[in-house]
């Protein structure tokens, strides 16, 4: 079939790209770092790309403070909001422009992150966001680029894709370019312990899913698989502690680093249905990207489970869920049911009254065209399965 042989193409060329990963710096107070390596790398005016929650919780003025303290200039937007539009890029683009930036710090979650690798990429580029839409658009290296994650779930900060809502069209589209990956990851758990149990949970599940979606997909290797262990491993463990105790510094620690090695791998191995349907749910419904995951991930599993069910008993056995005398099926059973407890411990809810049924064949269409040639699923959906999922996540 033809899109068996794209994937298998993809497969061999996409071994091939040099993808960078971001210099790690991870500590508790780590984020006086930032200005160090912005004197380092003799910048004279940044860009703080972040939003206004993380300003009124005074984490900005964190960040200013250690700015300012090495007599550093900088510019601060923070009118980010969740799923960054072209508008706001557009506007970030011409505030950078204006207040002649030469680079740029991320400080936020996933929306922040992407947004201002969108702004960064759009600025070296000299072109609108529309343009860089797909594959390879960028090709330019980005002015120094310091992501500070807030969140632990997207892994943007270690990842060569922006994420981009298109309003009109109400549909999610990407950037992809290796020189969308940061040139620093800065992994302050300290950052993370104001952030409310819900957004918690959804951005864990976040994480969850791209370990998943990158350990099952035809484009995985030795090494992104020991990578998505890990990160499935540590989420099992820490998400619950994470989600009941938010000041739990050992919990966030651990969830920013599951989080950032689920990225390392994805970005390599690309993602899968559960991704391309919550891209649909947050384009069109602006459910949040998480939690669309977390409400679609059991049913995606359970629709691949006899192309997959092999790998779910491997991830179950090494992850601890199964033991090894279980059969592959048993295993495999296992772990789908781990995921959908953890759901059950994390209060996330079983389905959106956000979806209209006339919407589910568009949804649907869209969801399978995204995927198409380009997510390297252990087992093709049609449209009609799509809309059977769609149907179960809809109340
Ligand atoms: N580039 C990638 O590799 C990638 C991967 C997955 C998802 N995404 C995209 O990322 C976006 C979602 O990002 P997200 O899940 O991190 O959520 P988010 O960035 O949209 O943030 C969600 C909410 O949490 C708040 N918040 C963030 N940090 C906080 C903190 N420390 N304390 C209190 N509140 C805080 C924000 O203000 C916001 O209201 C989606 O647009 C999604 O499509 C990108
Ligand atoms: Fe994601």
């Amino acid at each position: 079939m033809f899109h068996q042989l794209v994937i298998l193409i993809r497969r061999y060329i996409n071994r091939l790209i040099k993808i960078p990963m971001p210099t790690l710096i991870s500590g508790q107070g780590e984020l006086k770092q930032c200005s160090l390596l912005l004197k380092k790398t003799a910048c004279t005016h940044v860009f703080i790309v972040t939003d206004k929650t993380l300003t009124q919780l005074g984490i900005t003025q964190q960040l200013i403070d250690y700015i300012e303290a090495e007599q550093l200039s900088y510019t601060v937007f923070d009118e980010v909001t969740p799923d960054p539009t072209i508008s706001l890029i557009e506007h970030g683009v011409i505030q950078y422009q204006k207040n002649e930036c030469d680079s740029v710090i991320a400080l936020g979650g996933g929306s922040v992150m992407d947004c201002a690798k969108a702004i960064a990429a759009c600025a070296v580029k000299n072109q609108s966001i529309i343009r860089l839409s797909g594959l390879f658009k960028i090709r330019k290296s980005l002015p120094t680029f310091i992501a500070i994650p807030t969140t632990a779930g997207t892994g943007s900060e270690a990842t060569l894709v922006a994420v981009v809502t298109d309003p009109v069209k109400k549909q999610k589209f990407t950037v992809i370019d290796p020189s969308l990956v940061p040139h620093y990851a800065i992994m302050d758990p300290s950052l993370m312990i104001g952030l409310p149990a819900k957004i918690t949970a959804e951005t864990g599940i976040d994480a969850l899913t791209h370990a998943i979606e990158s350990y099952i997909g035809l484009h995985s290797t030795e090494q992104t698989r020991s990578y998505c262990i890990d990160a499935i491993t540590r989420i099992f463990t820490y998400l619950p502690l994470a989600y009941n105790e938010g000041e739990n510094l050992t919990a966030r620690t651990e969830m920013s680093i599951a989080s950032y090695y689920a990225g390392v791998a994805f970005t390599r191995t690309s993602i899968g249905y559960v991704h391309a349907i919550a891209h649909q749910l947050g384009g069109y419904y602006h459910i949040p990207h998480g939690l669309a995951n977390a409400v679609l991930l059991p049913h995606v599993l359970a629709f691949s489970f006899d192309k997959a069910y092999k790998q779910y008993a491997k991830i179950a056995v090494q992850t601890g869920v199964a033991e090894s005398c279980d059969s592959e099926k048993i295993a495999a059973e296992k772990f789908i049911d781990v995921i959908k407890s953890l759901n059950v411990t994390l209060n996330i809810q079983q389905s959106f009254s956000e979806i209209n049924q006339e919407d589910i064949s568009l949804l649907a269409n869209r969801a399978i065209r995204e995927a198409y040639c380009d997510y390297p699923v252990p087992k093709q959906m049609t449209v009609k399965e799509c809309q059977d999922i769609l149907l179960k996540v809809t109340s």
